[in-house]
């Protein structure tokens, strides 16, 4: 029996609504695969758990985990109890950056049943590599003066070895791919950590001579990822760039609560951590309503990374299914619940097994 020891933390908001039903899927996936296995360990850490113990995670929450071959997280955030700078720094950024999961892979592809939001979706198919643990995340910085003459100063950093990593990691997906790979920029306008973005790319696209390549200013390819996103592949980017593009490739599926994402730990010295896209939702929170393709689409991603693909596109299949059945969450224009399209890609599993 193969084992996969999975950390579970729902965390804020929607996570909790949806995390059950995703625990559910994957254990559905488990059983018909006969063998293999999840054994999780269930972690509260939460704004909620913050107000209790005044910290998000207890001093060797980082050690609890490490054990574990996954991370498997729902959303973090609720700006009315606590600041989303405490809670997320102290809680997702930390483990992203403890244990160094420098990349973070998103996906996103045309689905047939939902109705993307733009005219020419033209079955694209995205995955959008995002530098995971720099650039204009950094705690470098702070604020100056009082009133009227107030500055806040951020640094960005950008070092050779990170960018490289995640442009490597774009180039070899490629080639899996299309063998296309876009580069986000903005070396028009900011002067020293774009330029030197654009520099390393060229110096890693040396080395794989047989993928084509773009380069694009992020503002630019915001607007093409709506106007003609079928025609990227790989797309590689920096933190920031990386998350407001992967809030658009997701818009244009349909919703974002169906993205799915990893925080990929490279060096293999950590476990990655399992996330979808979306955050906690707090206004559609304790509805019944959030959409769990997400956090389930996500899971497929860990079977994937655990080289469980058959069971993998097994999921996929399902999810797909469904959607074309018309079982779907209001953001997607339906009227089933959370639990409904669980439901409904449990029994799907089941059927098409
Ligand atoms: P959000 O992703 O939570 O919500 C944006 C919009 O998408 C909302 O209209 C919401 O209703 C909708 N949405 C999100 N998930 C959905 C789902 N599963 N089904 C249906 N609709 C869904 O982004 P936000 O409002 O900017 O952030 C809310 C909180 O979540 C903040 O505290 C923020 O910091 C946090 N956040 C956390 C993560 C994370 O944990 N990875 C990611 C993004 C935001
Ligand atoms: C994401 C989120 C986080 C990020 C926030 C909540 C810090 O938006 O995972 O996309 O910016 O990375
Ligand atoms: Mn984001």
């Amino acid at each position: 029996m193969k084992k996969i020891k999975l950390s579970v933390i729902p965390g804020d908001g929607v996570g909790k609504e949806i995390m059950p039903h995703a625990v559910r899927v994957m254990d559905t996936v488990a059983e018909i695969h006969g063998g293999l296995s999840f054994d999780k360990v269930t972690y509260p850490w939460s704004c909620e758990y913050y107000l209790e113990h005044g910290k998000m995670m207890p001093e060797d929450g980082l050690d609890q985990l490490k054990d574990s071959d996954a991370v498997f997280l729902g959303a973090v955030g609720n700006p009315q109890l606590v600041p989303d700078h405490v809670t997320l720094w102290e809680l997702l950024i930390k483990i992203r950056r403890e244990f160094e999961q420098t990349l973070n892979i998103r996906h996103a592809k045309q689905i047939q049943g939902i109705q993307s939001p733009i005219t020419n979706p033209n079955n694209f198919d995205i995955i959008v590599v995002r530098e995971n643990s720099e650039g204009e995340y950094s705690e470098i910085g702070g604020t100056m003066h009082k009133g009227p003459d107030e500055i806040a100063v951020q640094n960005a950093v950008f070092t050779r070895k990170a960018s490289e990593t995640a442009m490597r990691y774009a180039f070899e997906l490629a080639k899996t791919r299309k063998n296309h790979v876009t580069s986000a920029t903005k070396s028009n306008g900011i002067v020293y950590s774009m330029p030197f973005w654009d520099r390393v790319f060229n110096d890693v696209a040396k080395d794989y001579p047989e993928i084509e390549t773009a380069s694009n200013h992020i503002d630019a390819l915001a607007a093409y990822f709506i106007t003609r996103p079928s025609s990227f592949d790989v797309v590689v980017a920096s933190n920031l760039f990386g998350d407001i593009l992967t809030d658009i490739s997701a818009a244009i599926m349909g919703s974002i609560g169906i993205a799915p994402s990893v925080n990929l730990n490279v060096n293999g010295k950590y476990p990655s951590m399992f996330e979808p896209v979306h955050g906690s939702a707090p206004d559609i929170y304790g509805k019944g309503i959030a959409n769990p393709i997400g956090q389930i689409w996500t899971g497929k991603m860990l079977l994937d990374h655990f080289g469980e693909h058959e069971m993998a596109d097994l999921l996929m299949k399902s999810i797909e299914a469904v959607i074309a059945e018309g079982i779907k969450t209001p953001d997607l224009g339906g009227s089933a619940s959370t639990e409904e399209v669980a439901d409904a890609i449990v029994a799907q599993l089941r059927r098409s097994n």
